[in-house]
């Protein structure tokens, strides 16, 4: 979570070289954490897959890769010649064990003429069908024997349902420790989303706040403009519940409902996590309509540019009944938090790319101003923003200059960008080096998927049962459904998006 001590001899073995996510985001964080001076002498990657390509071809694919995604920009010359130089590929199919006894071979052979023993991580960088027989043949073939050394990353989705991540746990724990597997929610890994427990552990002024006596209600919003690109073929088995709050936005709550850890020791972190989880008021599949909404995509605007709806995306049915959209309202039934809604909802082609948490806080107890001085009074607000624009903002009630006593909200505002000049990593350059390091705090633990998975049944199997009478129901570009409006309305909300940093004079704020 937070790099310490510099790394020993490490190979990183990629399943899956070939494909988007080595290119886009493995490769270029690794070779910022080389930029960043984390690199071990000792280091190599080694990447594995079905595609015919020769050592040479591969580096030029990742040297593109780079010089597209890094956060650094192009590589430099004298940078890529040092660093191309750890990199090499295996052709080799999945199900093979002499894919993996050829692998085994080279580490072995690093190792001996490395004169030092090797931290060993294979990363799963695949389509989730593959996971069982690579994990099974890593497994089989010794490669993770050494319980300390070696780590097995698994990529989401973990499991399509609560049957089949039990599955794959049990699978695992027959092969592995848990101590060795590593659940990736990239999430995890953003500077923001760590900057969570700095901003409610490392200050003593917001926890005796931080309750249901204080705080009314909270939204987390995780809007994306992007459609489904060319992933329709997942995304149809998938969904926005199965592809974001399952995952990324149940650890958001999580993070922010969470009692203090004591340390920041991996399983006490992730056990306070999982209380929350465990918390969480079930559902039936009757009362399912009560606290989830769920929305699809036709087709309309996006800055200007007509798209298409979901129904007519690449590999998706016509008639599909996949939700690009879901809202849940959340309880948790614990002393803190008894009675105080969670709502969070993410969707595809939205109006904005945004993701933001909102903690409101209840009104004042008695208002002792006088009416007419309280015109565009609004109870406290904490923003916290993750992205795009990192920040916070606290929004608090001020008085107006002038004679009159006229009261009104303003904003403290904590931008990143204001305040630290240093580059920020990718949330994979912070999950890699955790990897290496041998830090699980940031991955998801068994328990942890399976009490996600559980929360989220009913819903899966509300919807998976009843086809949407309405669906498209919201048009691209637009804020989503609108019984998404109707499910926080009803309670008397409405939801909030106050982006950082389009306009800081005014306090921006989009209600819709
Ligand atoms: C992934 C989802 O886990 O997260 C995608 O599968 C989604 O559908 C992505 O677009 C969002 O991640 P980020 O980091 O771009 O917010």
């Amino acid at each position: 979570m937070a790099a310490t001590a510099k790394i020993g001899a490490t190979v990183i073995v990629i399943f899956g070289a070939a494909g988007d996510l080595t290119w886009r985001k493995l490769m270029p964080a690794i070779y910022n954490l080389y930029l960043d001076d984390w690199i071990p002498e000792h280091f190599a990657v080694l990447g594995v897959a079905h595609t015919e390509i020769t050592d040479a071809g591969f580096k030029k694919h990742v040297h593109e890769g780079i010089d597209e995604f890094s956060r650094t920009g192009k590589a430099k010359k004298a940078d890529w010649e040092v660093f191309e130089k750890y990199i090499s590929y295996k052709k080799g199919d999945f199900s093979d064990p002499a894919t993996y006894a050829a692998i085994k071979k080279q580490i072995d052979k690093l190792e001996k003429d490395w004169g030092e023993s090797v931290n060993r991580v294979y990363y799963m960088a695949v389509p989730p069908n593959f996971f069982e027989d690579i994990a099974t043949k890593i497994g089989e073939s010794g490669l993770c024997s050494n319980k300390t050394l070696s780590r097995i990353v698994v990529e989401k989705p973990f499991g399509h349902d609560i049957e089949s991540a039990k599955h794959l746990n049990n699978l695992l724990h027959g092969l592995f420790d848990e101590s060795q597997i590593y659940r990736i929610d990239h999430y995890l890994g953003k500077e923001t989303v760590q900057n969570i427990l700095a901003f409610r552990f490392a200050n003593a002024m917001f926890e005796p706040i931080w309750n249901r006596n204080y705080i009314d209600h909270v939204q987390i919003t995780v809007s994306e403009q992007l459609g489904i690109e060319n992933r329709g073929n997942y995304y149809e088995t998938a969904g926005a519940l199965r592809d974001m709050i399952q995952n990324h936005l149940l650890q958001l709550l999580c993070l922010i409902a969470m009692e203090p850890p004591v340390s920041f020791d991996a399983d006490e972190v992730r056990n306070r996590k999982v209380d929350v989880l465990n918390a969480l008021r079930k559902m039936t599949m009757e009362q399912v309509h009560n606290y989830a909404v769920r929305g699809q995509y036709g087709d309309g605007w996006i800055e200007g540019k007509k798209v298409k709806g979901y129904r007519d995306e690449p590999d998706v049915s016509k008639t599909s009944n996949k939700e690009t959209f879901a809202a849940v309202k959340f309880y948790i039934d614990n002393w803190r938090w008894q009675d105080v809604p969670f709502y969070v909802r993410s969707g595809k082609r939205m109006n904005e790319s945004i993701s933001v948490i909102t903690i409101q806080f209840r009104p004042v107890p008695h208002q002792s101003f006088p009416l007419e001085t309280t015109e565009n009074w609004q109870p406290n607000r904490l923003v916290l923003n993750i992205q795009p624009h990192m920040g916070i903002r606290l929004r608090f009630q001020a008085k107006r200059p002038g004679l009159k006593m006229l009261l009104n909200p303003v904003d403290m505002l904590f931008n990143y960008n204001d305040s630290y000049t240093t580059g920020t990593p990718e949330a994979y350059e912070t999950l890699l080096l955790d990897i290496f390091q041998g830090d699980a705090t940031l991955f998801m633990r068994a328990d942890q998927v399976e009490a996600a998975w559980n929360i989220l049944m009913p819903i899966i199997n509300a919807w998976d049962a009843n086809t949407s009478p309405n669906f498209p129901n919201y048009a691209a570009g637009t804020h989503g459904p609108e019984d998404a409006q109707a499910l926080i309305a009803k309670d008397g909300h409405n939801w909030i998006v106050m982006p950082l940093e389009k306009d800081k004079k005014n306090n921006n704020e989009t209600t819709e």
